[in-house]
């Protein structure tokens, strides 16, 4: 493969220590789990280190020094957090655990306000397990209907279907904008459009696509966004919601305890302004200055320049893998154009995925096995479960024709050996 300039993965895998020694040859490592987590750059384990290292004090609390510092540079990285989703303001930015954290903030808030018995949810199903049980919880508390709109022959969104399933109940549309078992990319802006006509608000799961092309809330004119700071090179055990101003004044906190109030009495409570009134206790300070050092250098790296990196070793993928006897992909085919998650998910009826996954390993090739966090879509079709391989802005051809030799081996192996 005559690999196209710039080359992304040149350029960045010395970023990364743990890429920066499969480099050297220290060790064979060729990670293609990135759908999972990313990898860490030096700079963010470097803002973390420097955080717990040097600037270590609680948000929002002490007159020192120390804790001023603390406090600017969390509120330094929910401004990033802001420019990076092209947000109105910082105050949209409700820092969680993680995405999932953000999508049961949700349900659990605006959702117990404002949902009445017979009123509608509409997810697809293709939904990770965090964009589905919020809502059946939701459904059990309110008596409110799950509704699920249903994926083509090809592996997308029937859009046709849910023209017909949004109805004058539909409260919310809550969709993933990338598969991370399809790879499909769900046309929001359409989705957007139909919802809001009907007067229904929409969330999108962005978790798979925050790190792989350029995400504005304000151009996909949603109303609210989860995201996660571990696919996106950052730290663990931190994520976001954005949600619109004005709807987030108007609904309820999520937890109570100290940061989130304004005043409290012995019988009752005032709130603090946004995006406080969402933050109850101490948040994970280090993590969210970490989370963005990695968007800062998402952005310096450029998410159009990784969108297009990305798209050329998508496609490089998908075409081996086409190449395989017997080997069946999830989800829609290339098409140029299309937008498509930088991942293949793929099955063959004869091999367990897990056993792929086990043999690839011990050739220093670390995929994911399993039902990837989407039991329903598996279900659909009737899969226990698959193997996926993603991709990232580090990842190379060589790489990918390493993988592909490596899995042609070892279904090789595993047939001779069943
Ligand atoms: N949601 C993550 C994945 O797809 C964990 O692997």
């Amino acid at each position: 493969m005559k690999v196209p300039i710039p080359n992304l993965a040149d350029q960045t895998r010395g970023d990364f220590p743990l890429f920066e020694e499969a480099f050297t040859n220290k060790k064979k490592l060729i990670y293609l789990d990135h759908a999972a987590t990313s990898q860490k750059p030096y700079k963010v384990i470097k803002a973390l280190s420097n955080y717990y290292s040097y600037n270590n004090a609680n948000v929002h609390r002490g007159a020192h020094q120390l804790s001023a510092k603390a406090t600017e540079d969390f509120e330094t990285a929910r401004h990033i957090t802001s420019n990076f989703l092209n947000a109105s303001t910082p105050k949209e930015i409700i820092f969680t655990r993680n995405a999932t954290e953000a999508i049961n903030l949700v349900a659990n808030t605006w959702g117990d306000s404002q949902i009445e018995e017979k009123d509608e949810i509409l997810i697809s199903l293709m939904e990770h397990h965090s964009n589905i049980v919020p809502w059946q919880l939701l459904a059990k508390r309110t008596g409110c209907i799950l509704r699920y709109v249903a994926i083509t022959p090809n592996g997308e969104l029937d859009i046709d279907d849910f023209r017909e399933k949004l109805s004058n109940k539909t409260r919310l549309v809550s969709l993933v904008h990338i598969s991370n078992s399809l790879g499909c990319c769900n046309p929001i802006s359409e989705i957007t459009e139909l919802a809001h006509k009907n007067g229904s608000l929409v969330l999108i799961d962005a978790c798979q696509s925050l790190a792989h092309q350029p995400v504005d809330v304000s151009t996909l004119n949603i109303d609210f966004l989860a995201g996660s700071s571990h696919k996106l090179c950052g730290p663990t055990g931190m994520g976001f919601l954005w949600g619109r101003e004005k709807i987030l004044e108007e609904i309820p906190p999520f937890l109570g305890g100290g940061e989130m109030i304004q005043d409290v009495f012995l019988d009752k409570a005032y709130w603090a302004d946004l995006p406080h009134k969402f933050e109850a206790g101490t948040p994970a300070i280090g993590e969210a200055i970490g989370m963005g050092s990695a968007l800062t250098y998402l952005k310096e790296i450029g998410l159009e320049k990784i969108y297009e990196w990305e798209r050329l070793l998508t496609e490089y993928l998908l075409c081996n893998l086409e190449k395989i006897n017997g080997l069946k992909i999830l989800g829609p085919k290339f098409n140029e154009n299309k937008d498509r998650g930088s991942l293949a998910t793929f099955y063959l009826d004869d091999i367990h995925a897990n056993d792929i996954a086990e043999l690839l390993d011990t050739n220093g090739i670390c995929i994911r096995s399993g039902h990837h966090c989407c039991q329903p879509l598996h279900r659909h079709y009737n899969l226990s479960g698959t193997a996926r391989a993603s991709l990232s802005f580090t990842t190379t051809f060589q790489e990918i024709d390493y993988f592909i030799d490596e899995l042609q081996s070892t279904i090789s192996f595993l047939r001779q050996n069943s």
